[in-house]
């Protein structure tokens, strides 16, 4: 029996557009300083962007995503902020970012800037003031400064560790200690402070009024925070539940600051929009994502999942059940900046999970040796499942997210030598984790080495493996067989399909192969494992290996519509 789901309704409060264009949105996330260099520095840029405007336009897609191009001392690829209100100078100005918003706009593309409230970058003017100023001042309650413990305060005050490794607490010349959850160059903010809630609704407001459409919200489950004393050690922190009043995870009083912002949105028109990034309980999720609050929110389960049948269709249940109750829609991703690209996880023989469930970030990677040429990585079957996983994703209601250069089938670079790693979680690491900065090395637009492989005529701040070459966006331009054609086509088709948010199942009659029907006869079918399954009809509109006889080979998916498109 097939079963109808559908993913919520629309809000309401839209009258003249009933769907929102945020809801089925495909957007695609830029790493600026990777992307593309215009000025020959060997940083990726907002002219870079701007010049690729045309590219983004033909492949696509309905938003991008900055990541982080403000001033930044990138002691974490600019989630260290240094200034909310400006460009990073090695990236442009102010005014190159007006054009690139206007020559997005002109090709129908809307702009999604990430917003870093957690912390800012200790290079930020609050920090310095907060050193200069001293124990007790103003200035330092914008951050969450402590006593240490221990007879002298010479020690933390606590034994907590930060995300990336290493202690949370960092003591500065006159011996007080400050909180920082993830590298020591970003001291968390104190939200409990009126004057940071202000600031942050200036931020806001300052990008909203430049025209940005909508905003990521980074690290959006830890803002506030209950830090009174006697503070709990890191064992007694583990055994707190994640129940809202945990002293610093997923709080209640976090949907307060979601409230003030979301009045913020709505005094634009069209509201801006938010997504938000936060690794909390399922269950938690929605009110993240309701529209009250951000609006929508993140959901990382088709990136931890393996390329597998049932995981894929429980993540996929789950989600539409969690949209259903936010009233929002769901987010899809596979691939972002923090995490191994999926042409490699797929590639990789079960890579093993991280304590919290992440993908083999960093041990998968040990098992690559030289980009992608071990024989431990399966490079073709990894590029063929991130296929097959991509055109699952782009069938499905709701929004999905795409990575810079996962539409080239790109890989990670795992040899990355050490002497060029950017990523504080290695350093913190002592080496022991690899970090991110293989899916963070610049993209190959052109065949040749020459010139950055296209990036820019100043090199590369990632070294470029050879391989990258093989990848191009030049090579793969005119090739219909290729990665770039293949997304190019689906997001052609998915423009032309999507209409409601329904999804109905229906038996494939075999475990590995998923199929489901959308609207109008819209029909996806993933064949997760490697036999052969026979389609009972002909009406290919697009696949991912090619469909003979009405055969959908292992490891591909098809899209299928009565209806011409
Ligand atoms: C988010 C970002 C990640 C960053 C961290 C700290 O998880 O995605 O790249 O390192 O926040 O800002």
């Amino acid at each position: 029996m097939s079963v109808i789901e559908q993913s919520s309704s629309p809000t309401t409060n839209h009258a003249v557009d009933p769907a929102p264009w945020w809801r089925q949105a495909v957007v695609y996330q830029i790493y600026p300083r990777s992307f593309a260099d215009a000025n020959g520095d060997g940083l990726g840029d907002i002219p870079g962007i701007t010049s690729k405007a045309d590219y983004l336009q033909g492949l696509g897609i309905d938003a991008v995503w900055l990541s982080p191009f403000y001033p930044s001392e990138l002691a974490d690829g600019g989630y260290d902020v240094a200034d909310y209100r400006n460009v990073d100078p090695r990236l442009g100005t102010l005014g190159d970012f007006d054009e690139m918003v206007d020559a997005l706009h002109d090709r129908d593309i809307k702009v999604v800037v990430d917003i870093v409230p957690n912390h800012t970058s200790d290079q930020h003017a609050w920090f310095q003031e907060a050193l200069a100023a001293g124990r007790g001042s103003a200035a330092r309650q914008r951050y969450i400064f402590r006593e240490g413990t221990g007879q002298d305060g010479s020690q933390p005050p606590t034994d907590w560790e930060s995300i990336f490794g290493g202690p949370a607490w960092e003591q500065v010349a006159d011996g007080q200690w400050y909180l920082h959850n993830f590298a020591v160059e970003q001291p968390d903010l104190n939200w409990a402070c009126p004057e940071v809630r202000a600031d942050f609704v200036k931020t806001l407001h300052f990008w909203s009024d430049r025209g940005v459409d909508g905003f990521r919200i980074d690290v959006a489950h830890m803002l506030t925070k209950d830090l009174t004393e006697p503070l709990p050690s890191s064992a007694e922190l583990r055994l707190i539940p994640m129940d809202g009043q945990h002293p610093m995870v997923d709080r209640d009083d976090v949907h307060d600051v979601y409230a003030e912002w979301r009045l913020v949105f709505n005094s634009y028109d069209p509201p801006r929009t938010a997504v938000a990034e936060a690794w909390v309980d399922k269950a938690r999720v929605p009110r993240y994502a309701s529209p009250e609050g951000l609006g929508q929110a993140f959901n990382f389960d088709l990136l931890q999942a393996d390329f597998d049948a049932d995981q894929f269709e429980n993540v996929v249940r789950e989600n539409l059940q969690l949209a259903r109750v936010s009233g929002s829609s769901s987010t899809w991703v596979l691939s972002n900046h923090d995490v191994t690209r999926h042409a490699t996880r797929y590639g990789l023989p079960h890579p093993p999970r991280e304590p919290n469930g992440l993908p083999a970030i960093k041990h998968g990677l040990e098992w690559i040796l030289s980009g992608g040429e071990s024989p431990e990585l399966d490079r073709h079957s990894g590029e063929r499942r991130a296929r097959a996983a991509t055109l699952f994703m782009l069938g499905l209601p709701g929004s999905s997210y795409l990575y810079q250069g996962e539409e080239l089938g790109l890989h990670e670079v795992a040899d990355i030598p050490d002497s060029a790693r950017q990523d504080p979680t290695f350093f913190r690491s002592g080496g022991v984790d690899l970090g991110r900065d293989g899916c963070r090395v610049p993209l190959p637009w052109t065949e040749s080495p020459d010139t950055a492989f296209g990036f820019g005529e100043g090199g590369s701040h990632l070294p470029q493996p050879d391989w990258f070459s093989g990848y191009a966006a030049s090579g793969q331009d005119c090739d219909t067989g290729s990665s770039l054609s293949l997304y190019r086509r689906a997001l052609q088709l998915r423009r032309a399909l999507q209409t409601g948010e329904q999804l109905e199942w229906i038996d494939s009659g075999r475990a590995d192969v998923l199929r489901f029907r959308r609207p109008n006869g819209w029909e996806v079918v993933t064949n997760f494992g490697t036999e052969p399954y026979e389609l009972d009809r002909a009406d290919v509109l697009v696949s991912t290996r090619e469909v003979t006889d009405g055969t959908l080979p292992g490891e591909s998916t098809a899209w299928l519509a009565s209806d011409p498109v």
